[in-house]
């Protein structure tokens, strides 16, 4: 320096200072760093020796060499800091990157879980009956003989009893044999027994036969109509159920059809066909085609029904409806296989099951929740 010759002591100092510098700048994490902090200023380090050196020098060799040490210490003491932070941004930019967000994407469409289409259809229909005022009843899907037959006026070991192929359970210790519901008519019953007329209501829910085919499953849905008071006929049940059905189809007109029948539990009775399409295998079509499906009997409640229930058929009449809610979602849904509804199979119910975020009102739209 100053132009004289540099001791070789400074000349060390300087190569010393020039490699644990490159080193470090070559550090690629914090224990490189540490490691190489630990080799320079630590107790046994390359610098401590050094400093350590400083009490054997001569004053003017001290002089010189003092502030050059100390120089390099707080040199690579503040690289050292520096680095140590450069490295710790580095890290945090990567992160960022790789935890990046696009907000302006539109939010991605997983659906995990869909409303099964019998489920929607039992909401659809409660919205209809529930607007024109009808209140909603239940009843246990394990029914008594009582409830199921006697009182809907089926005779003793009458072979109606049979013709519902009925699931009957094993006799208890009376020796009663109770059985798994055939239709939803006992819920009349039981309506008409625990509350006085007028009587407006609706039942929905599982029933039981041992029967299977594309159009019959041992277990299906049925809603049932009840209305009872003085003046009720069956022109208000036609009106009542063209109003459900132009409703529930959501169209001014569907092709229906009455033809006599015959129940137990109605008199007169008839059963109600919608037009259809079966024609191409696989798919089925509402209100064209030269096909019909029968969705429904009704009929005026018979005056034994009302008897068996305390009521006096002098004075009270009405109508009764019973209807297939699988019926109903086949229709309109178009799944031409009603077995295929309870096989659980994912792609059938990711393909025919509703978003579980747009529940079916009147006001809203029915099928609103397709998708
Ligand atoms: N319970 C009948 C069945 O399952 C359907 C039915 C017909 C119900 C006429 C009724 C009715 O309430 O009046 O086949």
């Amino acid at each position: 320096m100053d132009g004289k010759p540099q001791s070789p002591a400074t000349a060390d100092v300087e190569a010393l200072e020039r490699d644990l510098l490159a080193r470090l700048d070559a550090a690629a994490d914090e224990a490189a760093i540490e490691a190489l902090r630990v080799e320079a200023l630590g107790k046994q380090g390359s610098v401590s020796a050094l400093m350590k050196s400083l009490g054997g020098m001569s004053p003017a060799e001290r002089q010189v060499m003092g502030p050059r040490l100390n120089g390099l210490k707080d040199k690579l003491g503040e690289a050292i800091v520096a680095k140590k932070a450069s490295l710790a941004e580095a890290a945090l930019e990567a992160r960022l990157a790789a935890e990046r967000v696009d907000v302006t994407l539109p939010p991605q469409r997983v659906r995990i879980g869909a409303i099964h289409p019998i489920s929607a259809v039992m909401e659809e229909v409660s919205a209809i009956f529930g607007q024109m005022g009808f209140a909603l009843e239940e009843g246990p899907d394990i029914e008594t003989d009582f409830h199921n037959f006697t009182a809907l006026n089926f005779p003793p070991r009458h072979p109606a009893r049979d013709m519902h192929d009925t699931f009957f359970l094993q006799a208890d210790e009376k020796g009663e044999r109770k059985v798994l519901r055939t239709h939803t008519s006992p819920v009349q019953v039981r309506t008409m027994l625990k509350q006085k007329p007028p009587i407006r209501m609706v039942c929905m829910g599982r029933t039981f036969r041992c029967d299977s085919d594309a159009t019959h499953t041992p277990m299906f849905h049925q809603i049932e109509g009840l209305v009872i008071d003085e003046t009720t006929t069956m022109a208000d049940l036609k009106g009542v159920l063209m109003a459900f059905i132009k409703a529930y189809f959501e169209v001014d007109s569907v092709e229906v059809r009455f033809r006599p029948h015959h129940f137990p539990f109605t008199e007169p009775s008839a059963e109600m066909d919608v037009r259809c399409d079966r024609s191409v295998p696989g798919q089925l079509k509402i209100g064209e085609g030269d096909d019909w499906l029968e969705i429904l009997g009704c009929g005026m409640v018979h005056p034994n029904v009302l008897r068996h229930c305390g009521l006096d058929p002098e004075r009270y009449q009405g109508y009764a409806f019973g209807m297939g809610i699988d019926r109903l979602a086949m229709l309109k849904y178009g799944a031409p296989d009603l077995r295929d509804f309870f096989g659980s199979d994912v792609r059938w119910l990711q393909h025919y099951g509703f978003s579980p975020y747009l529940l079916p009102g009147l006001a809203a739209g029915l099928s609103g929740g397709i998708g």
